[in-house]
């Protein structure tokens, strides 16, 4: 028995330490923390339970008989983060690159299983060179493996990735497919093909850092949601993005304890300008509606012409998707559509309510849009907010024009509650385009025809730019003062706590992606 305990032990030990000392250097040589730093610094203290420790690879071709490591490159099991029960893996670039060998993969998907039967989150910390190269199509059928499991498990446990090293080929799927995705900057890369390929390919000459740094996949292609300054930022990001999720689809998100005060927010009065056309920054009313320092941005980056986010409403999670004023006057495109769209379903799969904050002149015109398919792109906003049947709150803080009226979360498309306030216009565009279309031929018969533009103008703005013939016919339910937003909100998203509804049985839409 003193035997087998020693050999227990010693086994223990030597997973310990991966690929070696002098590979744990190198890697924090690199700024990196190793795979089991990380899962430290993730998870509550002694709540980690190992899995598989001791699988090593099969291979035998190219020697690899000779070159066995305990665990075969990556950290899988279960532990706590603030309590809370998650799964994880984390990939040890110490061992054959952290790259990913018919084992390795069974390991994660391994945990998958479990966390899918079991309704508990899934966490990846990547840091791999990608399939195992000596391995050849028994690594590639492993990442399909995964692949598959992150479709069963998407819209039944939260996933999040973090990309702490590099993430090439078609590995880059496996985050993709994922709920969030946080980067390290300068450290993480994600591409399809590197540098190399690029070059030969299309004669371009770019950086790993340019082609798919942090940087780039946080403001050009909005594949990261977040970025990170270095690893132990990039675990807290993920344990913040967590604290606003519940365990699984079936669960609510758990809700802090809140006791009702004084919810009058008076600088709310001041934030919208007096002119209409100048901007003001959305954030502040965000921020001056839910609980204080409780908003994480999404995205924040990348079409920053909306913004999305999680925050808490009186303890409650919520998802606030807001056109932003500040950037290109809050109109909608088709990066801003997609990247909404993306968070209004990952809400909808998880229970979490959402507040709509409305500020938007329309979609954006042009041939780049139109031939960038702001049809099909528009539509997925559309079809999302739709979908959803969490409880939904809308709040026109100023405009709410044309179709895009309709898309932001509308009464029509299934809002439970719509307020506005009182500076909002709602309508199918602003006073001077509608005026000159409408009342052309009397401009061009005037003596004075810019007076007479300005006379239609102000007639127009009379008739429309308000919100009260939007609530005269229901479709909003009360024009509300901004101070006496976040005291209304709360009430609304208390009073649809227990909401109910279910949407015609199918196999499945077909949104258009
Ligand atoms: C086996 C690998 C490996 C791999 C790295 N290593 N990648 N071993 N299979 N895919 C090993 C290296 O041989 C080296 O071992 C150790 O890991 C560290 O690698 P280095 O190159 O020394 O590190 P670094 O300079 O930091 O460069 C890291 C790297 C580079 C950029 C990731 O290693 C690299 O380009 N690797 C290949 C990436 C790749 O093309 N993968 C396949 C992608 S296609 P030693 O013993 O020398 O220290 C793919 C398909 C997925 O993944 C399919 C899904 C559909």
């Amino acid at each position: 028995m003193q035997d087998k305990l020693a050999l227990l032990k010693d086994k223990q030990a030597t997973a310990q330490l991966g690929g070696g000392e002098q590979r744990i250097e190198n890697q924090h040589k690199k700024g990196k923390l190793t795979a089991r730093e990380r899962i430290h610094f993730l998870l509550d203290e002694g709540s980690f339970e190992e899995i598989g420790m001791l699988v090593t690879h099969r291979s035998s071709d190219f020697g690899m008989e000779k070159q066995q490591f305990l665990g075969d490159g990556v950290i899988t099991g279960y532990g706590t983060v603030d309590g809370r029960l998650i799964y994880v893996f984390a990939q040890d670039f110490t061992v054959f690159g952290g790259s990913l060998s018919e084992t390795h993969a069974e390991k994660i998907c391994k945990i998958m299983d479990l966390a899918m039967k079991t309704g508990v989150p899934v966490i990846g910390l990547n840091d791999s060179g990608g399939a195992r190269i000596q391995e050849g199509v028994k690594s590639l059928g492993g990442y399909a493996d995964i692949f598959y499991r992150n479709v069963m498990a998407s819209g039944v446990v939260p996933q999040i990735s973090a990309i702490m090293g590099p993430c090439a080929g078609g590995a880059v799927y496996s985050p993709a497919m994922t709920d969030f995705t946080v980067m390290v900057e300068h450290t993480s890369y994600m591409f399809v093909t590197g540098p190399n390929v690029v070059k030969t390919v299309t004669n371009e000459t770019v950086t790993a850092e340019e082609l798919g740094g942090a940087s780039a996949h946080s403001t050009k292609s909005g594949v990261t949601h977040l970025t990170a300054a270095n690893d132990l930022e990039c675990i807290l990001k993920v344990k913040q993005l967590l604290s606003y999720m519940p365990q699984n689809c079936e669960e609510k998100p758990t809700k802090l304890p809140y006791t009702p005060g004084a919810e009058i927010r008076e600088e709310l009065n001041s934030i919208v300008p007096e002119n209409p056309n100048h901007p003001y920054d959305m954030r502040d009313v965000v921020n001056g509606i839910v609980d204080e320092e409780s908003f994480l941005e999404i995205h924040p980056d990348f079409a920053e012409n909306i913004i999305v986010g999680f925050a808490r409403l009186g303890g409650r999670s919520i998802g606030v998707i807001g056109n932003q004023p500040f950037s290109l006057a809050g109109v909608l495109d088709v990066n801003s559509s997609r990247k909404a769209a993306r968070f209004v379903r990952f809400c909808d799969c998880f229970n979490i309510p959402m507040l709509v904050l409305v500020d938007v002149p329309g979609f954006l015109p042009g041939t780049d849009q139109e031939w960038n398919g702001i049809i099909v792109n528009g539509a997925k906003l559309l079809y999302a907010f739709s979908e959803a049947t969490v409880p939904r709150v809308t709040l026109i803080t100023r405009k709410a024009y044309g179709g895009a009226y309709d898309v932001m979360n509308s009464k029509h498309i299934g809002a439970d509650l719509n307020y506005a306030w009182p500076m909002a216009e709602i309508a199918v565009m602003g006073a001077k385009g509608a005026s000159e279309i409408i009342f052309r031929k009397e401009i061009k018969a005037s003596g004075d025809p810019e007076a007479m533009l300005k006379e239609k103008e102000e007639e127009y703005k009379e008739k429309f730019a308000h919100p009260y013939r939007a609530a005269q016919r229901g479709f909003i339910d009360e024009v509300i003062e901004p101070k006496d937003s976040r005291r209304k909100l709360m009430k609304a998203f208390a009073m649809l706590e227990n909401k109910v509804a279910h949407i015609p049985k199918k196999k499945h839409g077909n949104i258009p992606l």
